[in-house]
């Protein structure tokens, strides 16, 4: 295939966002579910979803162009590998993320100017206030968010349990564990092991569901409350993955020295994050940053890491890599 002119790669680039908002729409009006059961029209699919057909069967001819759907002879439109992820209920859906992304980081992503100016987070500017709170004020926004994140992080669930073994400990702590699935997959393979679920009160309520569905409700005890003032005392694993990158450095010590406060003194803490590698290569969590930006956060470096663990209290022992482009780095208090 000849190569794109840098002309047309960075006008690709530049286009980004009509692929990101036509497949957000898809997935808010529910389209892959409904081609579940065989290929329809964009008429039937329009009345459906109280869509017009006309504007309807544009969009999903634009989809079609790039693989997400596609449209047969008899004018109706299939199921292709890439539209069956934007399923509700299918292995690693991405519908949830796909919504969360078109309205949330979407938006917020728009005043990135905000952030480069001030170095304050876009997000809160434009939704009035930080996320956690904007979540806790809108339930079915938080019930997007919580099936986004099993979305996107549930598929690195295996790859943390292949590189890390739990089986040494009796109890592991997920802080910020959102609706459990990665602790319901731990103490799945593990049948000794104990757990603690904790998050904030409105999440850790919407956890109990899967918990039991995984088989592990008796094993495992949920706890609500904030990590910024208090964290379950006495497991031997306090996991958090994917909760440091999201809040800026005073928080992330307090959310550590809580740890540091909580845990027994052969303890374990395991941040659980993509660790930014050196050099220009690509790499998920380069952009995965800016959006952390957006709400106050930041990916970091193997030597931010250290700092961080260092002033908390804690000597990062080891970075273990898993095959998700994320990493255990361990910690034990000094
Ligand atoms: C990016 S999500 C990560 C969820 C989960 N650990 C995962 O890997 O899928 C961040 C989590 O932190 C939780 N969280 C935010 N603020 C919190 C607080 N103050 N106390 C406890 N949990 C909090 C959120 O509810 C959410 O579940």
């Amino acid at each position: 295939m000849a190569e794109l002119s840098t002309h047309h790669q960075l006008g690709q680039m530049i286009d980004g966002y009509w692929i990101t908002q036509a497949i957000c729409a898809a997935a808010r009006f529910g389209i892959a579910d409904r081609l579940r059961d065989g290929p329809k029209t964009a008429a039937e699919l329009a009345e459906a979803t109280s869509t017009l057909p006309d504007a309807l069967h544009r969009l999903l001819r634009a989809l079609a162009s790039v693989g997400i759907f596609a449209e047969g002879e008899s004018g109706r439109f299939s199921q292709t590998p890439l539209a069956e992820l934007l399923c509700s209920d299918v292995p690693g859906s991405k519908r949830a993320y796909a919504i969360m992304t078109g309205d949330l980081q979407y938006r917020a992503l728009a005043e990135i100017d905000h952030c480069l100016r001030t170095g304050e987070g876009a997000f809160d500017r434009v939704f009035g206030k930080p996320l956690f709170e904007y979540l806790g004020e809108h339930p079915d926004k938080a019930a997007t968010f919580d099936a986004a994140m099993v979305g996107i992080h549930g598929r690195e669930t295996n790859a943390i349990l292949d590189a890390y073994d739990f089986s040494a400990f009796g109890v592991v702590a997920d802080i910020g564990g959102g609706i459990g699935s990665m602790l319901a997959e731990i103490l799945k393979k593990h049948g000794q092991l104990k757990g603690i679920l904790f998050d904030l009160p409105h999440v850790v309520e919407r956890a109990e569901e899967k918990i039991r569905a995984a088989g592990v409700r008796d094993r495992c005890t949920l706890a609500g409350g904030s990590f910024l003032d208090a964290v379950p005392d006495g497991a031997d694993a306090y996991a958090l993955r994917h909760i440091i990158h999201d809040w800026d450095e005073e928080s992330c010590l307090t959310i550590l020295r809580n740890c540091h406060r909580a845990m027994r003194p052969d303890g374990k803490l395991l941040v659980i994050e993509s660790v930014i590698p050196p050099g220009n290569g690509p790499f998920f969590g380069k952009f995965l940053d800016l959006i952390m930006m957006l709400i106050g956060g930041k990916e970091r470096t193997e030597d931010e890491y250290r700092a961080l663990f260092d002033r908390a209290g804690f000597e990062l022992t080891r970075i273990v890599p898993t095959a998700a482009e994320l990493s255990i780095l361990e910690g034990t208090r000094k």
